[in-house]
């Protein structure tokens, strides 16, 4: 079995696995009981968020646990919306952000908010320069992804950060499911108020992600209730779930440093051997710099993504159409919409997606294999 579907999901880590089944069995307390049982998974939450907020170089009380990057999402756009309306309702996102934000700014339209959705290049970049041009005084957030879930196009963070530094009243978010633990992180650097992590994306469990909320912002709560999480964000915390999110980060941190270059030059290889045996391959989005070593675009004119995904499959080979979460229905992405493909193009999309355990002898087995079904079913077109 090969599984290049890691952008959808990755497999959960044994030792992850271990320290969940361990807090599922001995710690089993609600936090916020008073009790010895209640104090041991309070403490449990304590160290996670600790260790979480380290990697980001951020207090412990600047992260909230959420039940995912699509929470996290949510919580962060419609919750400076909702708490900051009075100073404007303006929000600036781009074309190529994840249905989490994209929604949410949507359901804001319809409540009155105006959005402004920025175009982005043919490699499915944002320009900071649109970002400034955009700005007005009623604008109250920007929200732009780190890295692009379908193309891995690396935005501009950095420099979209600096411009919105020059304004104290506009809040900056930044979706960062898919750079967290795989890229740098900067987060005071860059000026980043909101920044959204998930579990499951870096070998950790389904259901559990966290939002960095910069101290002295108030976001208005989604889901109310008892009170958790500062009031932010009510619901008894998924122990076991955090447990094992903080494990995953500390294995991420850990792999990290030495695996990052390692990732770029195993990106790069599979490339030049898919060009190398199918000429016709397309690869959409950057293709060596400013782009996530864990993601490949690619089509092949003439043939459809979904047929490609599934020929792959009978070989025991897991990759994607263009995102996860649309890859059931028959539309092309707004993604590759954005950045100006052509039809058959995006109808012929595949995304590869890599982990830290993928190897070269894994590029290799996956090109041969895809060269002999391409050959295949272009013979029988
Ligand atoms: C960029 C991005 N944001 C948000 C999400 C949603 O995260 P989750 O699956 O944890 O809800 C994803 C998941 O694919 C993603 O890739």
């Amino acid at each position: 079995m090969l599984y290049l579907d890691n952008s959808a999901t990755t497999a959960v880590h044994p030792e992850v696995v271990k320290v969940m089944q361990d807090v599922l069995e001995k710690h089993f307390g609600n936090p916020s009981s008073l009790h010895k049982k209640g104090i041991e998974a309070e403490k449990i939450l304590q160290i996670s968020k600790n260790f979480i907020a380290q990697t980001l170089q951020v207090k412990p009380q600047e992260i909230v646990f959420t039940s995912g990057g699509t929470e996290g999402d949510n919580l962060a756009v419609k919750g400076i919306a909702l708490q900051y309306q009075n100073r404007g309702r303006h929000i600036i996102t781009s074309q190529v952000e994840h249905p989490a934000v994209r929604e949410s700014c949507r359901q804001l339209e319809n409540l009155g908010f105006e959005i402004t959705y920025l175009a982005v290049d043919k490699i499915g970049c944002v320009d900071p320069e649109l970002v400034k041009s955009s700005l007005r005084k009623d604008t109250i957030l920007v929200s732009i992804m780190q890295v692009n879930n379908e193309v891995g196009a690396i935005q501009p963070i950095q420099a979209i950060g600096e411009l919105i530094k020059k304004h104290t009243k506009i809040f900056f978010h930044v979706d960062g499911v898919q750079g967290y633990a795989k890229i740098p992180v900067q987060l005071k650097l860059w000026g980043v108020d909101l920044f959204t992590i998930s579990a499951h994306k870096i070998h950790g469990p389904k259901g559990v992600g966290a939002l960095y909320i910069r101290d002295g912002i108030k976001l208005f709560p989604q889901i109310t209730g008892g009170g958790q999480e500062g009031g932010i964000r009510s619901g008894t915390e998924n122990v076991p779930g955090i447990a094992g999110f903080a494990k995953a980060c500390q294995i991420a941190r850990e792999i990290f440093v030495t695996k990052s270059k390692e990732m770029s030059k195993l990106r790069k290889a599979c490339i030049v051997l898919l060009e190398e045996s199918i000429p016709a391959i397309v690869v959409n989005g950057p293709k060596d710099e400013e782009v996530s070593p864990y993601i490949i675009n690619l089509s092949i004119p003439g043939l459809r993504g979904e047929v490609l995904v599934h020929a792959l499959e009978k070989e025991n080979i897991f990759v994607s159409t263009g995102s996860a979460c649309s890859s059931k229905k028959d539309i092309t992405s707004p993604v590759l919409d954005a950045m100006g493909l052509a039809q058959d193009i995006k109808l012929g999309s595949i995304r590869v997606s890599f982990s830290y355990e993928t190897t070269l002898e894994d590029i290799e087995v996956f090109v041969n294999k895809l060269t002999q079904v391409v050959e295949q079913l272009l013979r029988k077109n």
